[in-house]
């Protein structure tokens, strides 16, 4: 099973999935980076792993659709069968989202529905929960509301400092996403050979 990953930032979930498929707690191979943002700390990652890379920028191109189909034609070059997004930060537009319905997974740093969109952290930080967490789930057209696969909690204790809570929630995210991954593939495999 091969997937590619959307990233735009810093890339340490990239990384913590890289380390499980070399581990072997997942079955998966990385078969793509995709970023969306020029000199993205993740590309280096994905250089150092000699994975392939298709980087672009938004800015030149029209439209969302004209950057979502030379996507999807390097998602077929590699045949990828999944996508999965870790701090890609766009929406995914309905030209790439159709084609890839249920195959598009998220990871969210908050326990969903609370604190959608940008800046989770921040936002559950100013908010002053006492438990917070991660959410991975399906993508569809909206910002974070896809159905949820799995979530884990994150107690934020006493004096606890935003960079704390952004520790302990990326701690969290590096462990839940690949094991995710890998039941979404194992179960995916076990309904085709249902079906053979
Ligand atoms: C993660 O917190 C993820 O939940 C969010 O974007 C962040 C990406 O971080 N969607 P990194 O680039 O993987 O370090």
């Amino acid at each position: 099973m091969k997937i590619a990953v959307f990233a735009s930032g810093s890339g340490s979930n990239f990384q913590a999935i890289l380390e499980a498929q070399k581990e072997e707690t997942l079955q998966a191979e990385v078969a793509l980076l995709v970023c969306d943002k020029p000199g993205a700390k993740v590309i280096d990652r994905a250089v150092a792993h000699n994975i392939p890379i298709f980087v672009f920028d938004p800015h030149n191109y029209n439209m969302k659709a004209e950057f979502e189909q030379e996507v999807i034609t390097k998602l077929a070059e590699h045949d990828c069968s999944y996508v999965i997004l870790a701090g890609y930060m766009r929406l995914i537009g309905k030209t790439l989202l159709q084609p890839f319905e249920g195959r598009i997974i998220n990871i969210h740093p908050s326990l969903l529905p609370a604190f959608p969109g940008l800046d989770a952290i921040g936002q559950a930080f100013d908010a002053g929960v006492k438990v917070t967490g991660v959410t991975v789930h399906f993508v569809d057209q909206g910002v974070d509301t896809g159905p949820i696969i799995a979530q884990q909690a994150v107690t934020i204790e006493d004096g606890d400092t935003r960079a704390d809570m952004q520790r302990k929630v990326q701690e969290v995210e590096h462990a839940l996403y690949p094991k995710t991954i890998q039941s979404i593939i194992t179960k995916k495999m076990k309904e085709v050979s249902i079906h053979e």
